[in-house]
């Protein structure tokens, strides 16, 4: 017999390698408590929670929880089906509606999460003969849709509009076109020049797709992501998102003003052969949605904290993803993975939790420490953070 795990075996001994010097191990934490948005129990010991996507801090609104446990009581645990036949509650649709009224939209589609929108409509829409032609950091979602609906894929340099537009010209005339770009990029925190990519994309009669996963909530006028800031989100077709982010729960979905977009739930295989979300998690998300539209100060307030931390990060001497920051997402890059593994658990020993990203999660094989940061954060925590980074960066050689 061929053991089909041996693939894995160059993985499983860089781990135990790792591991055997003692070290937590970066991929199997338990939050035992979560006290806030930004506050969590860890190994029994209070930590700020700074690798969380919880941007606009919504967990813990009471609003929202209030309309899941109104949700619970009403319609009980979930739904048992799917939304084509006995899993459509009035909740899922007034979810859509709320999506609806915050992207200004004719139509929203919602998925049980921001991974199957992306497989599902990508993979609906561009098929075996078409061109789908994507940024090469796009997120793992977007390349299993491509994968899923056998589509010819050509990818183009990181955010280079000259790339794009190049791509974009050797494809055969006539050929289905689905440019796929994202407003920000999650292991960088960079944003996309989107404003260039939508009108080069345009002008080569591609249809455009933007997931503004790490951006609804917080960028834009209205919260509506990089498209919205950059002036051009009615001259994107289709645009993805997920609950799991700035919205707060669980769930994804694709809002849209194209005319025949309503057939896509009778032929988007992940949309139709899977159960829909449970009534709870879509009265939170529509309520979460609904306040989000208004949330004004809360987007000023992340700015704020973004600026701060970048600007004390890069005065600590950290090497940082970005010049300046740019979303909500301040990655500091580690030399190798044994650094960044010493630095995180060493973050967590002074009470903060990061995530560690790691190829292929990340770009250019880098080993990153991956910060978000959250509207709860306090201008206080922002300096606790600011501290532990100094005395984490100095014992484990990571500064000077
Ligand atoms: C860019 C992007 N798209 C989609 C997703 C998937 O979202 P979800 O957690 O809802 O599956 C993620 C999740 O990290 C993401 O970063």
């Amino acid at each position: 017999m061929t053991d089909l795990l041996s693939k894995f075996d160059e993985l499983i001994e860089t781990r135990e390698q790792l591991l055997s010097t003692g070290l937590t191990d970066p991929f199997n934490l338990v939050m035992d408590e979560v006290v806030s948005p930004t506050v969590a129990i860890c190994n029994g010991k209070r930590t700020i929670l700074l690798g969380t996507y919880n941007y606009m801090g919504m967990t813990f609104d009471p609003d929202v929880i209030a309309a899941g446990k109104q949700a619970l009581d009403d319609y009980g645990s979930g739904t048992t089906g799917s939304r084509v036949l006995n899993g459509t509650y009035a909740g899922h649709k007034a979810c859509e509606e709320a999506l609806k009224d915050f992207y200004a939209m004719d139509h929203a589609m919602v998925f049980s999460t921001g991974y199957q929108a992306n497989l599902g409509i990508i993979s609906t829409i561009a098929g075996k003969d078409d061109y789908i032609i994507l940024d090469i950091d796009s997120h793992a979602s977007i390349y299993d849709g491509c994968a899923l609906g056998n589509a010819q894929i050509v990818p183009f340099r990181h955010n280079d509009v000259g790339a794009l537009e190049k791509r974009l010209k050797r494809i055969p005339e006539g050929a289905g076109k689905l440019v796929i770009l994202e407003g920000v990029y999650s292991m960088l925190g960079d944003i996309a020049p989107l404003k260039e990519m939508v009108a080069v994309s345009k002008a080569a009669g591609a249809m455009v797709l933007v997931d503004e996963a790490h951006s609804m909530g917080f960028i834009g006028e209205n919260g509506r992501g990089v498209a919205e800031a950059q002036g051009v989100i009615n001259d994107v077709d289709f645009i993805i998102g997920t609950f799991s982010k700035s919205v707060g729960t669980v769930g994804g979905f694709c809002v849209s003003n194209h005319p025949k977009f309503e057939i896509l739930r009778l032929v988007c295989r992940p949309y139709v052969f899977t159960a829909s979300l449970p009534p709870s998690v879509v009265a939170t998300a529509a309520t979460s949605i609904g306040k989000l539209r208004h949330g004004a100060d809360k987007r000023a307030h992340l700015w704020k904290n973004s600026k701060k931390l970048h600007a004390g990060l890069k005065a600590l001497g950290f090497t940082l993803g970005t010049d300046a920051p740019q979303s909500a997402i301040i990655a500091v890059i580690m030399s190798d993975l044994e650094k960044g593994a010493a630095m995180w658990e060493a973050l967590l020993n002074e009470g903060l939790y990061v995530n560690l990203a790691r190829p292929p999660a990340t770009p250019g094989n880098m080993t990153l420490l991956r910060c978000s940061l959250c509207a709860e954060h306090s201008d206080g925590q922002v300096d606790q953070i600011l501290g532990m980074f100094e005395v984490a960066g100095r014992a484990t050689g990571c500064i000077g």
